[in-house]
């Protein structure tokens, strides 16, 4: 994992030099913040690393790396207020720690410097990254607003979560790998390849922080473990228990869900004691392997040496068996 050590190196080094503190304070001290935090930093690794892979000095997807973590962040910072989320990397969110109208400023200040950053480009560079750039933001909108739909609706489909999930968290990932791809000036079929790799990692990472949601350690998890249990999130886990359980088992689960009791904790831990006895936790670690070995068929096809192919199946792998 030497190399993958590497570009994240770099990438901390980079965002340390990079400059956020301005005036007004209230503006820019969330964004500072929440960037310092932390986090896996696992989207600017995959644009440094893509862009390597493909033969370019991976120092000059920097900006791009960035762009891709301040975007990143800025959904988490709304995502928060959203999912009224107390802790995000084990410390306060900004929508806690500040206030609701600090947390979306900062957020919108944030998207910003995200489409800014692309200005460190070329023309023909520039205009690359800043359409994939527009796309995959719309899409998160879009998978976001799924998400939210799906709290009230009690019909949701396995399908329909799967769009949703590509949507909020698979096409970023997808497009922090084919950023990279841009700056290396790889052909366009590789770098529709490699979208696609990303693109079946993320589904399987989201798949996994739901897992992680329920039944992540709370002493390391960084996050409130049964956060998407309170929040009614109609998630992998919800929608495969509900697939086999029994009819009174299903009512109990889905009257859970209808409410949001004051006493969250016994709720959580009912549901997730209906998510082991249906199996759905076992259901979406397959679900995890699954994606992970699609991820995996879509390198066949790609243009780079094997050596490059294995560090990027090494990385997924790393991720599958995460715990943060
Ligand atoms: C959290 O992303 C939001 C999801 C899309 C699941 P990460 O798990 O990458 O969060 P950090 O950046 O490592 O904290
Ligand atoms: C987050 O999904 C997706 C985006 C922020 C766009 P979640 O709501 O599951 O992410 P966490 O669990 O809060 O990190
Ligand atoms: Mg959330
Ligand atoms: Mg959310
Ligand atoms: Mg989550």
């Amino acid at each position: 994992m030497l190399e993958i050590e590497k570009y994240q190196k770099a990438f901390i080094d980079y965002l340390e030099n990079y400059s956020i503190t301005k005036e007004p304070e209230n503006l820019y001290e969330p964004i500072a913040y929440i960037l310092r935090l932390g986090g896996k930093r696992l989207r600017p690794v995959l644009t440094l690393m893509t862009a390597d892979i493909f033969g370019k000095d991976y120092r000059k997807a920097l900006d791009a790396a960035l762009s891709i973590e301040v975007f990143h962040n800025f959904s988490l910072v709304h995502d928060d207020i959203m999912d009224d989320a107390p802790l995000r990397r084990g410390k306060q969110t900004v929508h806690e720690r500040w206030d609701t109208n600090t947390a979306i400023l900062s957020g919108d200040a944030m998207l910003i410097i995200a489409y800014q950053l692309f200005e460190n480009y070329d023309a023909t560079i520039f205009q690359a990254l800043a359409k994939l750039f527009s796309k995959t933001a719309l899409e998160v909108c879009e998978g976001q607003q799924y998400d939210v739909d799906f709290e009230t609706r009690s019909d949701v489909s396995i399908p329909e979560y799967l769009k949703m999930i590509e949507y909020k968290t698979a096409v970023l990932v997808a497009a922090a790998m084919k950023m990279g791809a841009i700056v290396a000036h790889a052909t366009e079929s590789d770098q529709n390849d490699i979208y696609e790799f990303g693109r079946y990692l993320g589904i399987a990472f989201q798949l996994q922080d739901d897992y992680l949601d329920a039944f992540g350690n709370p002493e390391t998890f960084g996050k409130q473990v049964g956060g998407d249990i309170i929040e009614n999130k109609k998630t992998y886990l919800y929608l495969k228990a509900l697939e086999v359980l029994n009819a009174s088992e299903k009512k109990r689960l889905t009257d859970l869900f209808l409410s949001n009791p004051t006493e969250t904790e016994q709720k959580v831990e009912t549901v997730k004691q209906l998510f082991v006895a249906s199996g759905a936790d076992e259901a979406t670690k397959k679900a995890i392997q699954a994606y992970t070995q699609k991820a995996f068929v879509t390198l066949e096809g790609l243009n780079i040496p094997e050596d490059k192919k294995r560090l990027l199946k090494a990385f997924g792998s790393a991720l599958m068996n995460r715990d943060v």
